[in-house]
């Protein structure tokens, strides 16, 4: 389905019945990420799985997205979907999206999974090489940017055992247009630190890692849940960054858990 919001064309899917759970993408991917869990947990909760602007089939962005502009979209796409609040849950470059969410709609966020992400800006040394991912993504295209993505998303013993998962997750990042990149990694190198907000979270929170994670390691998230009070933490074995592709099972196992101590909505 799509959306018209008052700044673009949103692209989601939305199944089931329940606790509404707003389900936000990495980078460079799109809705696709979440099948596994559009399937596994349709049938306890409501699951709704946009495209962020840019990606996927949402509408095109303006040369910089920052992460306020792609919670702004997703409020007003639970408007749309007469979501009042719903559990946001990001992976990554969605865990930044859904703190942002968080930090702009406190009323609207049941509950938070911060999933395989980090509170903190992005060091010097990381904005540099954003800035050369915008030039790499318009001089060679998405598939330069999803090769060298592709060996941290997977481990190389799922990359080996299961070619056509690594090759539909590497298709779903070559897909992607350099504008959409472009967007998201200059919206990514200015964001803000939102450590300082973790201490006031007051809504159930989940935080997730992988324990093969090389692209935002397993201690980053210890320090969410460490400074979020009361939050869980759960490392799935044998997954890197992408835990919910490589490990659906037990990711949803979690999410499950964690939806079972939110109140439903009213
Ligand atoms: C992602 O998976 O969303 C990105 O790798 C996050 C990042 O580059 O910081």
């Amino acid at each position: 389905m799509r959306f018209q919001t008052s700044r673009t064309t949103i692209a989601c899917e939305d199944a089931g019945h329940g606790t509404p759970v707003l389900l936000i993408h990495g980078f460079p991917l799109d809705r696709e990420m979440w099948n596994d869990q559009l399937r596994g947990l349709s049938a306890s909760a409501r699951v709704i799985a946009p495209d962020l602007r840019g990606f996927g089939e949402s509408g095109p962005p303006p040369d910089v997205m920052p992460m306020e502009d792609y919670a702004t979209d997703l409020a007003e796409l639970l408007e749309i979907l007469a979501v009042d609040r719903a559990v946001v849950c990001g992976l990554s470059m969605g865990g930044y999206v859904a703190l942002a969410f968080h930090a702009r709609f406190p009323e609207r966020t049941a509950g938070l999974v911060l999933a395989n992400t980090r509170a903190g800006a992005d060091s010097d040394a990381a904005r540099a090489a954003r800035l050369q991912n915008v030039k790499r993504a318009y001089a060679e295209g998405a598939g330069a940017i999803a090769d060298a993505m592709l060996p941290k998303m997977l481990t190389d013993a799922t990359r080996a055992a299961r070619p056509a998962l690594a090759s539909g997750v590497r298709a779903m990042m070559a897909r992607q247009t350099p504008d959409g990149l472009a967007a998201a990694l200059r919206g990514m190198a200015a964001r803000q630190d939102r450590t300082a907000d973790l201490a006031g979270i007051a809504v159930p929170t989940l935080v997730v890692t992988g324990d093969a994670d090389t692209l935002i390691p397993p201690s980053e998230s210890a320090l969410i849940a460490a400074a979020v009070p009361n939050a869980r933490l759960v490392t799935i074995p044998g997954a890197a960054h992408l835990s919910n592709v490589e490990r659906p099972e037990a990711f949803n196992a979690a999410v499950a858990s964690f939806l079972g101590t939110i109140q439903p909505p009213r």
